[in-house]
Parts: structure tokens; sequence; C-alpha cells
């Protein structure tokens, strides 16, 4: 069984429409023909429409970093998954840390987030991990699912297919501290586990898990070519064309 490998740059709130604009025409001959990976770009929401147009008929996906679970309404300062998919955005995270660490995202909150993109055909990546002090008291396996419980409450076999999860642990995040291959391959085998349990071991069995933190080009194939990681969602090292490009050809 073979899952195919989704590499993902999160940019974070990093680039001008200009510089994503020499991103994108830089990073494309760069990854020209590669099909053995699927590769998305995730830009802040003002730079969207200029990455999907600068992008437009290559082997790259454009998604958001965040939507909001409404539809439509008086929610000032966030995007509606309808306006992600008018502008062409295929993919969105849900959940990263940094937005349960300084918006309050809740697991419950993922949950919705989770449903109105399923409900709309927009490739969902919910984000997953334990802070440190969780790892450090033995929790990390408790945290996870946890998180997974909560992320697909009401989510069914019939409906998971275009799940993603990213397993990022906190305290790798921006800090040059990754996951050993190891660490990573329990973690994703904890989450596959949660997964089959609530879904059934075919859901468990396809759904695709990312490891994020520190990903960079030296480590990526380590992490990557392991057969439990099904790809990263890569911060920092993302910002660069060649950096960038090197990870998504481990
Ligand atoms: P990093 O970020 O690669 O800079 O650690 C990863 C992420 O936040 O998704």
């Amino acid at each position: 069984m073979s899952r195919k490998a989704l590499i993902a740059a999160n940019w974070k709130m990093f680039k001008t429409p200009a510089e994503a604009k020499a991103f994108v025409d830089a990073f494309l001959p760069l990854v020209a023909g590669h099909a053995r990976d699927e590769i998305a770009l995730f830009p802040s929401p003002v730079l969207l429409p200029t990455v999907v147009e600068a992008a437009r008929g290559s082997n790259v996906a454009v998604g958001a970093q965040n939507i909001h679970f409404a539809e439509e309404g008086a929610y000032t300062g966030e995007t509606s998954i309808g306006q992600l998919k008018a502008i062409g955005g295929t993919h969105t995270l849900i959940g990263h840390s940094e937005r349960r660490q300084y918006f309050a995202e809740t697991d419950e909150i993922v949950n919705q987030k989770l449903h109105t993109a399923l409900k709309h055909g927009v490739v969902p990546i919910v984000c997953i991990g334990e802070v440190l002090a969780e790892r450090e008291a033995g929790k990390t396996a408790d945290v996870l699912k946890t998180q997974v419980i909560g992320a697909f409450a009401g989510i069914t076999a019939e409906m998971a297919a275009p799940i993603v999860i990213a397993y990022e642990p906190v305290w790798a995040i921006g800090t040059g501290k990754t996951a050993t291959p190891e660490m990573a391959v329990d973690a994703h085998r904890i989450i596959r586990a949660e997964v089959a349990k609530l879904l059934g071991a075919q859901v468990g069995a396809n759904m695709r898990i990312l490891y994020g933190g520190s990903v960079k080009a030296d480590n990526a194939t380590a992490l990557i070519g392991q057969e439990e990681i099904d790809g990263a969602l890569v911060g920092g090292a993302s910002l660069k064309p060649d950096s960038f490009a090197a990870i998504v050809k481990y």
C-alpha cells in the first residue's frame, strides 16, 4: 500500500506579493516534471491570488494557512472557504500549533473547520502535536489521541479520504530541533492507530501523515524516507526556492 507523499510549504506571515511571485517563478523550473510527490504552498491570504496565478497549470497546488468554519458572516479579519475556492485555492491547513497557541484554536474549532473544508471539497491538513512539557511528562500519546478524537468528531469513514494529518511536535517548530526519525515514526504509528480505531483499518492505512518541525534539506531524507512518514510540512526552509526544492527532491 503506498501513499503519495505531500511536501507542503507553510510560509507563515512572510513575503510580499512581489516576493511570493519571485519565489514561484524561481521554484517551478526546479520542480518541473516532479510527479513522485504532491507539492503545495501555503501563503498568507493576501498573497493567495498572486501565488495561485503564478502556479497555474503547474504541479504545485496552493492553499490557505487557515480558514474560518463559518461559510460567511460577521467575522472581521477572517477568510472563508468560499473566498479561498473562488481564487483557486485547493488546500487548507487547520489547527496549526501557532493558531492553537496564539489564536486560541481548540480541538472543537479544528473539528468545525475540518467539516467545513470537507463539505466544500478543499483538502484539509489537520495539524496536531505535543508541547515540550507534555513530551517530558510522558503524555505524548495521550495528547495525540485526544487531538485526533477531537478533530474527527462526526467524521465518517466515507468522508475521510481527503484528510491529511500533519504531526508537528511543537518543540520542534522553528527551533532547529527535529524529532528523530524514530520519535516521528512512533508518533505517526500512534496517530494512525487512533485513526484506524475511529474510522476503520482501511482509512487508517490510507491516511497521509506528514511530519513537520525544523525539516531541512539535510534531514528530509531521513524523515520522509520512513515508510510511516508521508511527506513534510515545512516552515523556515520553505521560504527559499532552492532549499524547498531540495526538500521536495529528498
Ligand atoms: P519549521 O515550521 O519548519 O520552521 O519548524 C514548521 C511549521 O510550523 O509548520
